[in-house]
């Protein structure tokens, strides 16, 4: 079988959906490679670096994706993309399932579509979890933007100038973005406070050096698959007058707050913005996540902005890995391998219909039926 990898075409995407690394493998698995040229780009992989692992480069993507058999992507297929795809053809990608407006358009063309987002968080499906290997990037790369808009220091500096007070960091949500994003900001020596509604989230926050900011309520949000679930009224009330307080003294704040498949609820009000300090800096990693796609964690976020409000920097990127391409790419393309490898044959074929609880997650629709119709409202990709 023939797998083609086509260059991003989304504004701001710098990822690419293998590397040489995979290709090597995929090509001892049996499979034949062809990537687009200039496809590796933004994450600093040569076409050369292809070609000396085995693939063909093709220059365009009508060509590349007309003879595909399965198709490597970052991004969800555009609509131009289906219409050239043959019937038969496989997409292995992110696919946005809450918010994608052409998900019964892969259908209808027969596509058989596999969403990565949708493989679940259980062990043996951890080396393919791209939500994880790429918030854990976002996290990280959070901090480094943070930092670079902020006018002082992060870490405490005993000059002859006199001593600088380290910066004050406060994270909300502490998954696998927000986690990384308090390990950061520690390594940077800044002090780091940090909100989760999971009760869970308290030893690894502290095993991290950072404080968990208690909200005194008796419950654990934590729902059966490890994810958040909506939280009670008296909790919310309770958590934003704790917020209101600390993202006050705060200099930084970070917030990574999303049930999946709901809005981004609102932590950072307007008016706990008005009383934050002059130069503070908010990463709102829920940009465009708010209700009806605006605002995020943070009702004055603005998607792909930095704006400022009230005094406060407003940081809305909406796609932070491809801020770090390269590594972004490694890890992406590592997950997509081995989800793929679930269903080679190692001879060069994929079997897609199998009993196996991760493929059943990801498969969105195959050979032209929709297979979850809990997605198909429609909206923005
Ligand atoms: P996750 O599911 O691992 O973590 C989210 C955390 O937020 C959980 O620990 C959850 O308990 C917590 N949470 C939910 N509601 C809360 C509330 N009301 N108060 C306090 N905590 C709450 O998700 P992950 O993978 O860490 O991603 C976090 C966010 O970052 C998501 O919104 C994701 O879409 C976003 N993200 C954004 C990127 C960007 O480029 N802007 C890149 C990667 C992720």
């Amino acid at each position: 079988m023939l797998l083609v990898v086509p260059a991003e075409i989304r504004d701001n995407e710098a990822r690419v959906a293998a590397t040489p690394e995979t290709v090597k493998k995929f090509i001892a698995q049996g499979f034949a490679v062809q990537v687009q040229a200039g496809a590796g780009h933004g994450a600093l992989i040569a076409d050369a670096d292809y070609e000396a692992a085995g693939a063909s480069i093709v220059k365009d993507a009508k060509t590349l994706l007309k003879a595909a058999d399965v198709v490597l992507k970052v991004r969800p297929p555009e609509k131009f993309e289906i219409k050239l795809l043959p019937a038969r053809a496989a997409v292995i990608s992110l696919f946005a399932p809450f918010t994608n407006p052409l998900l019964s358009d892969y259908a209808a063309h027969g596509l058989t579509c596999f969403a990565l987002e949708m493989v679940p968080r259980i062990s043996r499906a951890q080396s393919m979890d791209v939500l994880s290997s790429q918030a854990n990037i976002a996290g990280y790369k959070a901090v480094l933007m943070a930092a670079e808009h902020y006018r002082r220091f992060f870490p405490m500096m005993m000059t002859a100038a006199g001593t600088v007070q380290p910066a004050r960091v406060l994270v909300m949500g502490a998954g696998v973005a927000g986690l990384q994003a308090i390990a950061t900001a520690r390594r940077l020596g800044a002090m780091v406070e940090a909100f989760d509604v999971r009760a869970a989230a308290r030893e690894q926050v502290e095993s991290l050096g950072a404080k968990f900011v208690e909200v005194p309520v008796e419950e654990d949000a934590e729902d059966a698959g490890g994810y958040a679930k909506e939280v009670s009224a008296e909790y919310k009330q309770k958590q934003a007058e704790l917020i209101a307080e600390h993202a006050a003294k705060s200099d930084i704040v970070i917030t990574t707050a999303l049930i999946p498949g709901r809005p981004a609820p609102v932590l950072v009000t307007e008016d706990v913005v008005k009383v934050m300090k002059s130069g503070s800096v908010i990463v709102d990693m829920a940009a465009g996540m708010g209700a009806n796609g605006v605002g995020g964690n943070c009702p004055l976020t603005e998607l792909d902005k930095t704006v400022i409000k009230h005094g406060v920097t407003l940081l809305g990127e909406s796609n932070i890995p491809s801020l770090v391409a390269a590594d972004a790419s490694q890890l992406y393309a590592r997950n997509l391998l081995n989800f793929l490898m679930l269903m080679s044959d190692g001879e060069g074929g994929l079997n897609t219909v199998q009993e196996d609880e991760i493929i059943e997650a990801a498969v969105l629709c195959r050979g032209g039926e929709f297979l979850k119709p809990q997605f198909l409202k429609g909206g923005k990709a």
